[in-house]
């Protein structure tokens, strides 16, 4: 093969083409988009054929070609630019431009016998430390083969037990140095390599051999066997040939089952990859402790492009994802954490054309005791993997009370960022809908484009059992209701007394007295009900009596409701008929929402034939009465006027 050939079958150019920025739609075999070249925007006359690794704009260009003369047009470049930009994204040597000089070559082949001699040397361990490979077998259930296969190994406890065995063994200690085999500290601590200090960096561990996806040694990680040491994962420090970001544990041996399944599960740890191949499942590699790369991902996709992340509830769960929209990268980056940055997924989803999928793990277990309690679980949790985006709603959704208005928002802003980044409309509009109906809410409140609410700054939660959601400052949208809400709030904080013929009034209509569940927002609730305690209350400062009552972080509230009330009408009864107003349309706003879910229940049940469908159709009966009656109060005090 020939080196551009090389090139040509390492490079997807779809890929490519993606990643220059043009947004190509799969059409049968082949994908168009539209031409880069050309300032046309209105068809997509620019044709990718994915198994030739060829392009032509049908239109104004009408002209071809292959990745090389992609890459020149696009950025101006020669050949020979071309050839040598191409080739270092692939990873292929090319003669002149060699990277790795012939002695760099020896250099790493050293490198890497020195890692399978270091193999031997712990697998040897391992066997005389009965302990451990009791551990092994027993405990994490690893046949003998399995410990084979992997090449699992221990390395023991002394300080300089591998530097002696292998500096007998002729290699020098900057080839240990150079391995990551030998920790390195000077006299204050520091790594250097002036005055130092050198000693065994794996010591009483488990050992986990590391190979590329061509097999090749590059590393090792290792577990504790004592579980008070730290950290519970070491790994090898990265080395001319050890890269964590570019390498997949696992996928030497995975390489060909995923092939062959067209999919790749990802999970967390080595033990993991291990447990599943040993149960069968053949398909499946890890990261080595950080936040899953692009390389990662795109290194997976020269074998598919399905690729199913299993992540444990805690990685993928509530804080993963909203640390992942909040975009703290750095956080994520640290070892030891798989991190699900959902945002960051989704664009190299889009990016490499991959099928990213979520599965997240039941009943706080790892894959290897899921698969130790029954091998079908796995099948069918792999099955069940869900569209990232749909993994973050449900999460989000998970053991909260969506008929909350403030979950309803506070969902809705956290997802819809995520599908506006959707780079296809078909799915766009699928996420959307599926989020209107996961919040009974109408499909056209979700604009995509949150309104900014400056009259509603968030505060911090209350209660300390609030989930985690509920710290991130999340834009509130402002609804009717809520200034309907903070004005009838501010007249009764005002005028407490008013309570008592607004709720004459409100049962003079047939009506019921207002109570905390006519306001949506949780924190007005609150709010009234201590306005209501208040008025119970011999003392006659009710102002006092509620800002001694409410939740320190109800206090600005409280200030605002004072100062938005300063200019109230003077005569009580226009502003007590001003109250009434607002408070039937708060019921009116209430009754419309509930209307609405209802609605989403019931096509959900007639699409399935449940039987509730008859029930639900007398509630739907009850809130259309109850808006009638509604409208009908309303009338009768405008006519009053
Ligand atoms: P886990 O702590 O979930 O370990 O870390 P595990 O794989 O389930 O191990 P067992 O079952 O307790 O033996 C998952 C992965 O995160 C990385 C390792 O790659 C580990 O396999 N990790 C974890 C680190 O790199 N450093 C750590 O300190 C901990
Ligand atoms: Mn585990």
């Amino acid at each position: 093969m020939s080196t551009t050939d090389e090139i040509k079958a390492k490079i997807d150019i779809v890929d490519l083409v993606s990643e220059a920025g043009v947004k190509l739609r799969k059409a049968g075999r082949n994908y168009t988009g539209f031409c880069p070249f050309h300032d046309n925007k209105h068809t997509p006359a620019f044709v990718v054929w994915p198994e030739s690794g060829t392009w032509r704009c049908f239109g104004q260009c009408n002209e071809g070609g292959d990745i090389f003369k992609f890459v020149m047009k696009r950025e101006g470049i020669d050949f020979r630019e071309a050839l040598q930009k191409l080739a270092q994204r692939a990873g292929v040597q090319i003669q002149e431009f060699q990277h790795e000089t012939p002695q760099v070559k020896e250099a790493h082949e050293h490198l890497r016998k020195l890692l399978e001699d270091a193999l031997v040397f712990y697998r040897s361990h391992l066997f005389q430390n009965q302990d451990v490979l009791s551990y092994l077998r027993e405990k994490r259930k690893l046949t003998d083969a399995t410990i084979e296969t992997f090449g699992l190994g221990y390395a023991p406890s002394g300080w300089d037990t591998a530097l002696k065995h292998f500096t007998a063994k002729g290699y020098l200690q900057q080839d240990l140095i150079d391995a990551g085999l030998l920790t390195v500290r000077d006299s204050d601590g520091q790594s250097t390599k002036g005055d130092q200090r050198v000693y065994d960096r794996f010591r009483h561990r488990i050992m986990i051999p590391i190979r590329d996806e061509n097999g090749r040694m590059t590393g090792f990680g290792a577990r504790i066997v004592d579980p008070n040491d730290i950290p519970k994962f070491l790994n090898s420090p990265e080395t001319p040939i050890f890269t964590k970001g570019h390498l997949l544990y696992g996928l030497d041996r995975a390489r060909k089952p995923i092939r062959a399944a067209d999919q790749a599960v990802i999970v967390e740890g080595y033990l993991d990859v291990i447990a599943l191949h040993q149960a069968g499942y053949e398909n499946v590699v890890s990261p080595m402790g950080t936040a899953l790369t692009e390389e990662q991902l795109r290194l997976l996709k020269k074998f598919t492009r399905r690729i199913v992340l299993a992540l444990d509830p805690d990685a993928a769960g509530q804080k993963a994802v909203l640390r992942g929209l909040d975009a703290a990268r750095a956080a994520m980056d640290r070892e030891g954490e798989l991190g699900f940055d959902a945002r960051g997924l989704l664009r190299n989803e889009a990016r490499l054309q991959a099928d990213l999928r979520v599965a997240s793990m039941p009943d706080g277990l790892d894959p290897d005791e899921l698969v130790a309690r029954d091998p079908q679980e796995w099948k069918h949790l792999i099955e069940k993997a869900k569209p990232i985006v749909e993994h973050v709603l449900d999460t989000l959704v998970a053991d909260r009370d969506v008929n909350d208005p403030k979950v309803k928002n506070q969902v809705a802003q956290q997802v819809l960022p995520l599908i506006a980044d959707l780079p296809s409309a078909i799915e766009r509009d699928t996420y959307r809908q599926m989020l209107a109906r996961r919040l009974r809410v109408d499909e056209r409140t979700l604009t995509g484009d949150p309104v900014q609410g400056p009259a509603f700054v968030r505060r911090k939660p209350r209660t300390a059992g609030s989930r985690s959601a509920a710290e991130t400052p999340v834009a509130e949208t402002v609804r009717p209701s809520q200034k309907i809400e903070s004005y009838a709030l501010g007249v009764l904080f005002r005028k407490p007394e008013l309570c008592y013929r607004l709720d004459r009034l409100l049962e003079g209509s047939g009506l019921a007295a207002l109570s905390p569940e006519d306001f949506e927002y949780t924190d007005h609730q609150l709010f009234f009900r201590v306005i209501r305690q208040s008025l119970e209350q011999v003392e006659a400062d009710h102002h006092a009596y509620v800002t001694a009552r409410i939740p320190e972080d109800l206090l600005g509230l409280a200030k605002d409701l004072l100062s938005q009330t300063e200019k109230l009408d003077p005569v009580d009864d226009r502003l007590l008929e001003e109250l009434f107003r607002s408070v039937i349309k708060m019921r009116r706003l209430i009754v419309e929402a509930n209307f609405n879910q209802l609605r989403f229940i019931m096509e959900d049940a007639q699409q399935e034939g449940d039987l509730r469908v008859k029930s639900y159709q007398e509630q739907a009966l009850q809130y259309s009465r109850l808006r009638n009656n509604l409208d009908r109060a309303l009338k009768s005090v405008n006519a009053r006027k």
